[in-house]
């Protein structure tokens, strides 16, 4: 070899060095933002930052709060109209604690409070997966426009002071591995609390914890209540692994606000994730929130159902118009049709998410686990407020539910909030 080629030589090995050592960074990165995009599924950005016919994560969901309506935000790179200049550390300040580069505070529309807990490893495969699988969109939201007092976004400094804690995630002493997995998930990216967590009178969650006995012990979302997942005992490990990740089990389908969180979210947790979550809460333990099985009162309906003789207007309703699916027993069928018996949502004491079931329908989403989907059409074109609330009450207080009676009142309020 003359001194050209050696020269020549060692260039090309030093170039074909570069290109394996390139080819493993990004190997290594792309592995990253694959993990990056699972922790956003965990986290549900897409439920808030991604709206129907606009490219994805580019914000401008309504969310509608006592303070007001508030916008989510593009939160695509682009450096103009996302967050493509964002730092790292500046990323984690606006997920974790609510505050942008320049000491805006967000607002708690962005559940920050929860994301407390994200730990720096799923942080950083987060910002990775943001920066590098993310397009860029230059899409430009609605501004959020509060009225005074609540447009002084300053304000939300002492919120923050009151509500939020930047304790990171701490593991359950004594608990498995199992068990703390689930806990973080559900505490943290989950999110759960903001909506199963009873809110106090800041709208603060009133708890943010493991710790605190009134942590997911059951909110209220609009009317509808959202029910305590704490022991979810009328359901075994399975039967909630399957409602998280196919949206239905043997015995309940997912409805309301929970759809877009299977959806967007549960669905796409791995199996050992959704073992872990429902691990958790029957670690947690709790009352059973549900009437017990009474055989004796569900035989009764049963049998009046199925002679079909003296009937009163609400058993008459329902052989007329949901019997077919939910059959006399009350039960459905397993995976196909929910069952009404026992049913969280059909005992809620609240009967928002029952009449606005029965006036406005349900559709199952489909998920990679249940691709299927069936639909229960809604029935307020054809039944008045006073036949609803007849037939509310009957299922709330048939087989071995024992609710509390519907009026024509309650129904009317409901229908005018679907008037859209
Ligand atoms: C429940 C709805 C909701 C979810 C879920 C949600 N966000 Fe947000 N996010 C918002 C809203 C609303 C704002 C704007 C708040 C404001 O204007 O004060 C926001 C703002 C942000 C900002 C600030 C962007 C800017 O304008 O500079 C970032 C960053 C962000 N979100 C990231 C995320 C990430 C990452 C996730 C998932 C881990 C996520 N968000 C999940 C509602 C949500
Ligand atoms: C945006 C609000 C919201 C969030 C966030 C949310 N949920 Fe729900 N969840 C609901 C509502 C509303 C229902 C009642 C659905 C119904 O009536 O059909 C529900 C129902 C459930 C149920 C069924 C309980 C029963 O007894 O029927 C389970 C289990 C559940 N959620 C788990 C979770 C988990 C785990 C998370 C976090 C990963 C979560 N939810 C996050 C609103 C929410
Ligand atoms: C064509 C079949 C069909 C008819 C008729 C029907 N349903 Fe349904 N129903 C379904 C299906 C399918 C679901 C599950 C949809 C979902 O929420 O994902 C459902 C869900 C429900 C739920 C929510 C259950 C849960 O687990 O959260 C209630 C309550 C309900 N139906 C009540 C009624 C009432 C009352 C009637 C009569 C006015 C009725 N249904 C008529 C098929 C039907």
């Amino acid at each position: 070899m003359n001194m050209m080629n050696v020269k020549r030589f060692f260039i090309a090995n030093v170039v074909l060095m570069g290109a394996g050592f390139m080819a493993h960074a990004q190997a290594d990165s792309a592995q990253l933002i694959k993990q990056g995009e699972y922790v956003s599924r965990l986290g549900d950005c897409a439920a808030c930052h991604t709206i129907a016919g606009k490219a994805p994560f580019s914000g401008g969901l309504a969310i509608k709060s006592d303070l007001g309506t508030i916008y989510s935000t593009n939160i695509t790179p682009d450096k103009d109209h996302g967050i493509g200049n964002y730092s790292e550390q500046q990323f984690a300040d606006a997920v974790r604690k609510g505050v942008l580069p320049d000491g805006t505070r967000l607002y708690p529309a962005m559940p920050y409070p929860d994301y407390a807990k994200i730990n720096d490893e799923d942080m950083h495969a987060l910002y990775t997966y943001f920066m590098q699988g993310v397009k860029p969109s230059a899409e430009i939201p609605p501004k959020t426009d509060l009225s005074f007092p609540f447009s002084q976004r300053w304000g939300m400094r002492f919120w923050n002071w009151a509500f939020t804690s930047d304790k990171p995630f701490q593991p359950i002493g004594g608990a498995s591995a199992e068990v703390n997995r689930g806990a973080y998930l559900v505490e943290g990216l989950g999110h759960c609390g903001s909506c199963h967590t009873p809110r106090g009178l800041g709208m603060n969650e009133k708890a943010l914890d493991s710790s605190d006995a009134k942590f997911l012990s059951g909110g209220s979302l609009n009317g509808w209540d959202v029910p305590s997942l704490r022991g979810v005992a009328h359901w075994n490990e399975q039967e909630i692994v399957n409602y998280l990740g196919k949206g239905r089990n043997d015995k309940a389908a997912v409805g309301g606000e929970m759809t877009s969180v299977v959806e967007n979210s549960t669905a796409y947790m791995t199996d050992d994730d959704l073992k872990a979550i429902a691990a958790y809460m029957k670690f947690l333990g709790g009352n059973p929130p549900l009437p017990v099985e009474d055989n004796q009162a569900a035989s009764a309906t049963e049998a009046k159902l199925t002679v079909a003789k003296n009937l009163s207007v609400g058993e008459r309703l329902y052989l007329d118009n949901c019997g077919a699916c939910h059959f006399v027993t009350g039960k459905g069928a397993p995976g196909v049709f929910p069952q009404l018996d026992q049913a969280t949502v059909v005992n809620a004491q609240n009967p928002t998410g029952l009449i606005h079931t029965i006036l406005a329908g349900a559709q199952q989403p489909s998920t990679a686990r249940a691709p299927s989907t069936l639909a229960m059409p809604g029935f307020a074109g054809r039944l008045s407020d006073d036949e609803v609330a007849q037939l509310s009450t009957f299922i709330r207080q048939g087989w071995s539910n024992k609710a509390s009676a519907v009026t024509a009142d309650d129904v009317d309020k409901v229908r005018k909030t679907l008037a859209h």
